[in-house]
């Protein structure tokens, strides 16, 4: 049985404002206080752990610590099985491209699409969402979404490796949907499916 959030406001470890504003809206029926690491001037903890949970949990429980509230805390990426489940935990260190040392999805996807090569082009995208309280408990949940990658790429919306996945059943990439259709079906609208269950309803 998971813990019940009955508290009035939560921190969102997160230094990311989009991220922040599309946890306001997700969690707005429920009527809690936001608050975002930024604005509590919150640390951003070296996310050292080898998978999504740990270091969604990493970064929940830093957040608690610092704050005295409870914390929510996503991490996210995309794992192609065929290469070793790459780019993973480092998905976005991944699209650093050496020239600019900037983050480049173009440069990353097309650096992505090199590596698999003739293996496999099944692919998931994963994020971790963790609920961490101040006496140390702490619930954690990941959502995924499976589909493939394509090359080459499609569309303009979205972000990141957006414009390369392709979810099974669908024969638009998450670049091309748009961003109602990719959020009924994301990693990010699972885990948070899984999460409010468990944590949002009596
Ligand atoms: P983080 O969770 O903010 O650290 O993001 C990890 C990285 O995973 C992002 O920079 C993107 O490269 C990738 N990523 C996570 N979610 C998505 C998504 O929904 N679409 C495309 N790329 C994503």
């Amino acid at each position: 049985m998971s813990r019940l959030f009955d508290e009035k406001k939560l921190v969102v470890a997160s230094h990311n404002e989009g991220k922040v504003r599309e946890i306001r809206i997700l969690l707005a029926p429920f009527g809690v206080e936001l608050f975002s690491s930024k604005e509590l001037e919150l640390s951003e903890p070296i996310e050292d752990g080898d998978t999504f949970i740990a270091n969604a949990e990493i970064k929940s429980k830093n957040a608690t610590k610092e704050s005295g509230l409870v914390a929510l805390a996503d991490d996210s990426g995309l794992a192609v099985p065929s290469i070793g489940g790459i780019p993973g935990i480092h998905s976005a260190p991944y699209a650093i491209n050496p020239e600019t040392n900037e983050r480049d999805f173009a440069y990353g996807m097309a650096k992505l699409n090199d590596e698999i090569g003739d293996n496999d082009r099944a692919a998931y995208f994963v994020c971790a969402l963790s609920l961490a309280w101040p006496d140390g408990h702490v619930e954690t949940f990941e959502g995924r979404v499976y589909g493939r990658l394509i090359w080459p790429i499609r569309g303009e919306n979205g972000f990141g490796y957006d414009p390369m996945f392709i979810a099974d059943g669908y024969d638009q990439t998450f670049g091309e949907m748009d961003a109602e259709e990719k959020h009924a079906i994301s990693h990010r609208a699972d885990a948070f499916k899984k999460i409010i269950d468990a944590c949002f309803k009596s």
